[in-house]
C-alpha cells in the first residue's frame, strides 16, 4: 500500500503529517496542522517547494516537458482547437458543444465594445506610456462600470465582458500611445482577426486580415491560456482570496504579469536579439556574459521554475516561427541569432548543469514581430492569452472547500524590542 504520512520528532514528540496525491501521482506532505501541532512553519523563499492549493485545470510535468488543459495535451490543443474553445475548457471543465462554442462566440463578439465614456479614461494617460499599465488600469476601471459580479449568472456575464472587451481594451492602449483614433470593434471577424482590425484599420484605411496571421495568433493565445499556479496566477489568486472582485482580481494579474521574470520577457527577448544584431551578431559572446555572476545580463527566454526540460509551448512556437517566417517574412536575421544562442546554450556545462532550456518567450517574440506586432505589445498579448486561465483560477479558488484569505507567514529577522531613543 502506498505511503499515506509522512513522520518525524521534534522537541523529542512524534509528528505525523498526512500525503495528499495528485491524479498524476506527484505527492504533497499536507502540512495545514503542523504549526498547530508542533508551533513551526515552513520556510520556502519563492515558493518553490509550495502548493498553494489543489487544481484540476493544468498539469504541468516539468521534467518530461509536459503541458496538459483539463487532461488534454497542448499540442493537440494547438492543433485542432481555437482559443474561445480553449477559453470555454479551461473556465467550465469541458470542451465546449457546438452550441454552446457557437453561444460563447456570439456572446463574446456582442460585448466588444467599450462605453464611450472610457474614451476619456484612455485620453488621460500620457502617450508615453507603455500599454501594460494602461490596460492593467482599464480593466480595473471596468469594475467602475459593471456591480460586482455575485450571483453565478452575473459572473458568467462578467466573463463573456472580460474576454470580449480585453483585445479592444489592449488595442485601444495601443491607438492611443500612437496618437491614432481608436477603431470599432467589427462583429463579422472572429476574436483575433477583430482584434488585429482595431489594431491596424484607421478611419481612412481598410486593414484586410491574413489567415495566417489571424489563425498564428489564435495558437499563440491558446498556448498562453493557463500555466497553473506562476506569479501572475497566483498574484489573481492571492488577490482574489480576499474577495476582492474578478476585474480587480484580472488587473493584479496583468500587473504581475509585466515584470521581465514572467511575461514581460517576450519583450525583453527581442531587445536582446537586437542589441546582439546591433552589436556583433556574436551568440557567445552575449552567452559569456549571461554565465557570468558579475553581469547583469540572462539569456532572456530561457529557464524556468518548473520546466527541467524542454517547455512543450517553445517546441511548438519554434516550428511557427519557420513557418511564419517563410509565409509572410520577418527578421530572419534575429531567427538565425535565436537558433544559434539556443544551439550554443543547450551544449554549454552552464546551461546543461542548471536544465536551462528555451521557455515559451523565446520564439514568441520573433512571431509577433512577424506578424506586426509592435514590441511594446507582446506582454498584452500575453495576458490577453492568459485571460481565461486567470478566469479559471479564480473560480475555482472561490469555489474551494478550502477557500480561505491567502496569509503566508514568515520568520522574522528584524531587531528584538528596543526603546525609542528618550528625545
Ligand atoms: N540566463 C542565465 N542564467 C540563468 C538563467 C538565464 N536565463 N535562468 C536561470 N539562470 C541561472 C541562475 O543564475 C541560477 O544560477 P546559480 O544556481 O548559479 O545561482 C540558476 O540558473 C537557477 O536560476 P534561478 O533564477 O534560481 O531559477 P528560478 O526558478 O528562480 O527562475 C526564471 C526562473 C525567472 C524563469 C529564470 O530562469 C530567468 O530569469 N529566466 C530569464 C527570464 C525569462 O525568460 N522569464 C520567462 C519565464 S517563462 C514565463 O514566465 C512566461
Amino acid at each position: 500500500m502506498a505511503q499515506d504520512a509522512i513522520e518525524f520528532q521534534y522537541d523529542g514528540q512524534p509528528v505525523r503529517l498526512p500525503l495528499v496525491r495528485g491524479t498524476e501521482d506527484e505527492t504533497a506532505v499536507d502540512i495545514r496542522r503542523l504549526r498547530a501541532e508542533t508551533g513551526l512553519i515552513t520556510l520556502d523563499p519563492g515558493y518553490a517547494n509550495t502548493g498553494a492549493c489543489q487544481s484540476a485545470i493544468t498539469f504541468i510535468n516539468g521534467e518530461q516537458g509536459i503541458l496538459r488543459y483539463r487532461g488534454y495535451p497542448i499540442e493537440q490543443l494547438a492543433q485542432g482547437s481555437t482559443f474561445l474553445a480553449v477559453a470555454w475548457l479551461l473556465i467550465y471543465g469541458e470542451l465546449p458543444s457546438s452550441e454552446e462554442l457557437e453561444r460563447f462566440e456570439r456572446e463574446v463578439t456582442r460585448h466588444t465594445m467599450l462605453h464611450e465614456d472610457f474614451h476619456h479614461f484612455f485620453d488621460a494617460m500620457p502617450k508615453s506610456a507603455h500599454p501594460m499599465p494602461v490596460c492593467a488600469a482599464a480593466v480595473s476601471a471596468l469594475t467602475t462600470f459593471y456591480d460586482e459580479p455575485t450571483t453565478d449568472d452575473e459572473i458568467a456575464k462578467s466573463i463573456v465582458r472580460l474576454i470580449a472587451k480585453m483585445p479592444t481594451i489592449a488595442a485601444y492602449s495601443f491607438k492611443h500611445s500612437i496618437g491614432q483614433p481608436t477603431m470599432y470593434p467589427r462583429n463579422d471577424l472572429g476574436y483575433a482577426s477583430n482584434f488585429l482590425h482595431m489594431m491596424f484599420a484607421t478611419p481612412c484605411e481598410r486593414y484586410e486580415v491574413d489567415e495566417t496571421v489571424a489563425r498564428t495568433l489564435d495558437l499563440l493565445l491558446i498556448l498562453h491560456a493557463d500555466h497553473e499556479q506562476n506569479c501572475s496566477t497566483s498574484t489573481v489568486r492571492m488577490v482574489g482570496s480576499s474577495l476582492a472582485n474578478l476585474y480587480a482580481c484580472i488587473s493584479a494579474g496583468i500587473s504581475a504579469l509585466w515584470g521581465s521574470l514572467h511575461g514581460g520577457a517576450n519583450q525583453k527577448v527581442i531587445e536582446m536579439l537586437e542589441r546582439i544584431a546591433a552589436e556583433d551578431g556574436s551568440a557567445d559572446a552575449f552567452l559569456r556574459r549571461a554565465k557570468d555572476k558579475d553581469d547583469t545580463a540572462r539569456l532572456m527566454g530561457f529557464g524556468h521554475r518548473v520546466y527541467k526540460s524542454y517547455d512543450p509551448r517553445a517546441t511548438i512556437l519554434k516550428s511557427a516561427c519557420h513557418d511564419v517566417l517563410d509565409r509572410i517574412g520577418g527578421s530572419s536575421q534575429l531567427l538565425d541569432i535565436a537558433r544559434r544562442l539556443e544551439e550554443v546554450a543547450l551544449s554549454d556545462d552552464y546551461f546543461i548543469e542548471r536544465k536551462l532550456y528555451p521557455n515559451v518567450d523565446f520564439y514568441s517574440g520573433l512571431i509577433y514581430q512577424a506578424l506586426g506586432i509592435p514590441v511594446d505589445m507582446f506582454t498584452v498579448l500575453f495576458a490577453m492569452g492568459r485571460l481565461p486561465g486567470w478566469i479559471a483560477q479564480w473560480l475555482e479558488m472561490r469555489r474551494d472547500p478550502d477557500f480561505r484569505i491567502n496569509r503566508p507567514r514568515q520568520v522574522y529577522q528584524g531587531p528584538r524590542e528596543r526603546p525609542l531613543p528618550a528625545s
